[in-house]
């Protein structure tokens, strides 16, 4: 398939659209061969649902993918739901097989089977919290069963620490050991609630895991990624101004794939820093309305907090007092009440530079206030 404009800014079209992400790629399929389990953690935007897409696509023959994000999930009532749908939307069977299969393993909650205008079926799973654990029973009793091959990948895994059950992460390590023919990839983008559960001695996950830690795409790399749709059309991308956006962004897939895709709709070369402004200016734009309405949320301290740190750009010392004056904030341990509410919410990140507005966008627009 061929994509008129090159740059995704959502979803996998192939390693033609693909920037890089090779030895990467090579480390997720070798632990999937070799049937070893894989964290992925990174921060949002960076790519890892890209990277968990990008090995599925060559998955080595008899293997077969599944993935589940449970982002949104708040209990093991929603995991569980969403494990049984990707497990079970998965089978390659006709209908009649999949419902036969489904009827003897599950007998803890109701199927509904909704047909769909491609002629498939899709399932969905009556799942409750007073049939959770024993449907998610039943679904890892399957995988054991058909001891076929399999990877499953559950993305934006560090939700299941939200849930209000105790022993969550102890009851899936269970599970998932009994099943070594399945190779799990844990991909998260909240690091210390990862390393909490995979890397620290105490966590339930501790050493049963390969740790990947994914980082931005080199430069260079990606510079030649952009140039081989830009060149075809007969348009440069300077070095300098392609610099300017990548420093911008500090390299983020997601911002410079966004970039990029709006660059590219001028269908120009891209030679100046103005072009990439205006690109930024647009995609800022586009979001004030969800922007404005996402500040008004926050409580006074969180909103002065944000400001501040979207003004400094990256805040080492949030408590320091030179930080507290030139923003005009007044006591710490609400500066540190902010934060711990802003990280939560995914609205702040402590990065290896100092904390940061999590969603750079949101950032610029911040900035941009009166
Ligand atoms: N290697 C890549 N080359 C080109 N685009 C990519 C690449 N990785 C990710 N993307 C794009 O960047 C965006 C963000 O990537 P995603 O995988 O969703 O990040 P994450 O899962 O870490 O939040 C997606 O729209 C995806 O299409
Ligand atoms: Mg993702």
């Amino acid at each position: 398939m061929k994509l008129k404009n090159p740059f995704l800014t959502a979803g996998y079209a192939g390693e033609e659209y693909f920037c890089d992400r090779v030895e990467e790629t090579g480390k997720l399929l070798g632990a999937i061969e070799n049937n070893r389990n894989v964290t992925l953690i990174a921060p949002r935007r960076y790519g890892k649902t890209g990277l968990v897409s990008n090995a599925f696509a060559r998955l080595p023959e008899g293997v077969a993918g599944v993935y589940l994000d449970v982002y949104a999930t708040r209990d093991l009532a929603g995991f569980t739901k969403a494990l049984a749908s990707a497990v079970f939307g998965a089978l390659d069977t006709p209908v009649e097989k999949a419902v036969s299969v489904i009827g003897r393993f599950l007998k803890s909650c109701r199927p509904t089977a909704t047909p769909q205008s491609d002629g498939t079926v899709k399932f969905s799973f009556d799942v409750t919290p007073g049939n959770a654990e024993a449907t998610l029973k039943e679904v890892f009793d399957y995988l054991k069963a058909r001891k076929r091959r399999l990877v499953v990948a559950i993305d934006e895994f560090q939700q299941v620490r939200e849930y209000p059950e105790a022993g969550v992460e102890a009851l899936l390590r269970g599970y998932v050991q009994f099943v070594p023919w399945i190779s799990f990839v844990f991909a998260g983008s909240r690091r210390h609630l990862m390393s909490e559960m995979f890397v620290l001695p105490r966590g339930a996950f501790y050493q049963s895991t390969q740790i990947l830690n994914l980082d931005v795409i080199p430069f260079d790399r990606y510079l030649a990624f952009a140039r081989k749709f830009f060149s075809r059309e007969g348009w440069k991308v300077d070095e300098g101004a392609f610099r300017g956006l990548y420093d911008r962004f500090d390299g983020v897939t997601w911002y410079l794939q966004a970039v990029l895709n709006k660059v590219w709709e001028t269908r120009t070369s891209l030679l100046s820093g103005e072009q990439i402004e205006k690109a930024v200016a647009e995609l800022r734009d586009e979001r004030a309305l969800v922007y404005h309405d996402l500040l008004a949320a926050q409580n006074g301290a969180s909103r002065n907090v944000l400001a501040a740190i979207a003004r400094t750009g990256s805040v080492r010392e949030p408590t320091s007092a030179s930080f507290l004056s030139a923003n005009g904030l007044k006591v710490a341990s609400t500066v540190r009440a902010a934060l711990k509410d802003l990280s939560r919410k995914d609205l702040v990140y402590k990065s290896d530079d100092g904390w940061i507005v999590y969603d750079r966008l949101f950032a610029e627009w911040l900035r941009a206030l009166p």
